[in-house]
């Protein structure tokens, strides 16, 4: 399947990788002065060995070959944007990569010298000219969407804000279009579910683009559908309400009550199942020593859980397979948890065997 290339605004270029779930989008943004004189070629997020050839020939058509980039962004460390830098490098010796230092500190790793980078933090304000076309962009953080030096680009003559992985998603729309609909924001919120450390870090950078003057008329991250019009404002009041990352793995004080009392039930009625089974549990779940202890014991009652139900959980499970015909216990337990209501109102619950060991292949 073929690449799109398509312009998403004034000099500025999608190329989108076929894949059908989750598909790298790279951007490219032609600088051109008024005189049409000068040209500075900046690309933004620029993929993979994967998309290496493609890329080489779309920018032969765009900006007459590889070798003629000037500037390379890269909002975050991950491979996904970054395993393509040597290669980019090697075509052009002076190109010169923009990051923030927390970035490079990891992407210099691949053998990069410092003279080819300059950190956005560097720059004295964060609107920053392009000299020689006399463009101006701004570079606006976005800390810990999902990487701790995350940031973003806006380019003032487009008004398209490239945002990296923030408001990036896994393919659910079902035409092949480049531009988000309404079922673009399942993908969106099941990727920032997984990869957004919380809430409050998607409010921070939420904030940030709503202090762009003028606000942005394109959003562009570097997986799936470009965001434009009113699903700008529509999927940011979205994300502000969504929980991810930690905030999905906080529980409240009664759900955790509940939990306690249902093990505890739990292990009762092991006890009067299989007392053999039952000793060599609690002996288990009381080992110290270990790095982390999940349970607070008082004599035999489960006090306190200290992990996340999900971890708990899994815990008493994994020690049950270990004990000998663990098996009838684990449907003990997942009894109790049903009495309780836990099943229902923690569906994040996962009940299939264990194995000790998992086969490498
Ligand atoms: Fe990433
Ligand atoms: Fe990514």
């Amino acid at each position: 399947m073929d690449y799109i290339v398509n312009e998403i605004g004034k000099e500025f270029f999608l190329i989108r990788s076929p894949e059908k779930e989750l598909n790298r989008n790279i951007y490219l943004k032609r600088f051109i002065s008024s005189d049409r004189k000068e040209r500075v070629n900046m690309i933004f997020d620029p993929g993979t060995p994967l998309d290496y050839e493609a890329l080489f020939k779309i920018l032969k058509d765009l900006i007459g070959g590889v070798q003629n980039i000037n500037l390379i962004f890269i909002s975050h460390q991950d491979p996904d944007l970054t395993s393509n830098l040597k290669a980019l490098l090697a075509a052009n010796q002076n190109a010169l990569i923009l990051g923030s230092i927390d970035t490079f500190r990891l992407v210099s790793m691949y053998g990069i010298s410092e003279k080819n980078f300059k950190g956005v933090e560097t720059f004295k304000r964060d609107i920053v000219k392009i000299s020689r076309t006399g463009h101006l962009i701004q570079f606006v953080p976005a800390y810990f969407c999902h990487f701790r030096g995350a940031m973003m680009v806006y380019d003032f003559e487009s008004k398209v804000l490239f945002s990296g992985d923030f408001l990036a998603g896994t393919n659910t729309k079902k035409n092949g279009d480049i531009y988000a609909t309404e079922e673009s924001f399942d993908g969106i919120s099941m990727f920032h579910q997984i990869y957004m450390p919380s809430k409050k870090a998607l409010l921070l950078t939420i904030d940030r683009i709503g202090l762009l003057n003028p606000l942005p008329e394109v959003i562009a991250p570097q997986h799936g559908d470009v965001i434009k019009g009113n699903f700008i404002y529509d999927f940011l009041s979205r994300l502000t309400k969504l929980d991810v990352g930690l905030d999905l793995m906080s529980w409240t004080q009664s759900e955790k009550d509940n939990l306690i009392d249902a093990i505890n039930q739990f292990l009762n009625s092991l006890k009067n199942l299989d007392k053999d089974i039952y000793e060599k549990l609690i002996l288990k779940l009381k080992r110290v020593g270990e790095f982390t202890q999940i349970f607070s014991f008082k004599d035999d009652i489960v006090e306190d859980i200290k992990l996340t139900p999900q971890d708990s959980v899994d815990y008493i499970v994994r020690n049950l397979y270990e004990i000998e015909n663990g098996s009838p216990s684990v449907s003990l337990l997942v009894n109790s948890l049903t009495n309780h209501g836990l099943i229902d109102k923690l569906p994040k619950f996962k009940f299939e065997r264990k194995d000790i060991e998992s086969p490498l292949e």
